[in-house]
């Protein structure tokens, strides 16, 4: 399976975000808390539809939203 895009919707700490992957490989650069784990959690929930660290689902919607997409 390969991941052209990925298109988030108050996830976690992202509000509106589109990811392109254009290359076989991708690497995650960021600070603290920018939201590299949240990203690569995104990928897991779209393939297993379930969170490696998320109790309830509530946690994946960004605080504030009524409803998160992903
Ligand atoms: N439901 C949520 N709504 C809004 N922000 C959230 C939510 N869940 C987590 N966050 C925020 O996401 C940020 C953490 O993101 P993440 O764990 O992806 O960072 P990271 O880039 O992996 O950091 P590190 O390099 O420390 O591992 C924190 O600022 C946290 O408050
Ligand atoms: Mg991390």
């Amino acid at each position: 399976m390969f991941l052209e895009r990925l298109s988030l919707r108050h996830f976690r700490n992202y509000g509106v975000q589109e990811v392109a992957f254009t290359a076989p490989k991708a690497i995650l650069v960021g600070d603290n808390a920018q939201g590299k784990s949240n990203l690569l959690e995104s990928i897991q929930v779209l393939a297993a539809l379930r969170s490696f660290r998320a109790g309830r689902d509530r946690d994946l919607v960004q605080e504030g939203a009524a409803d998160g997409r992903n």
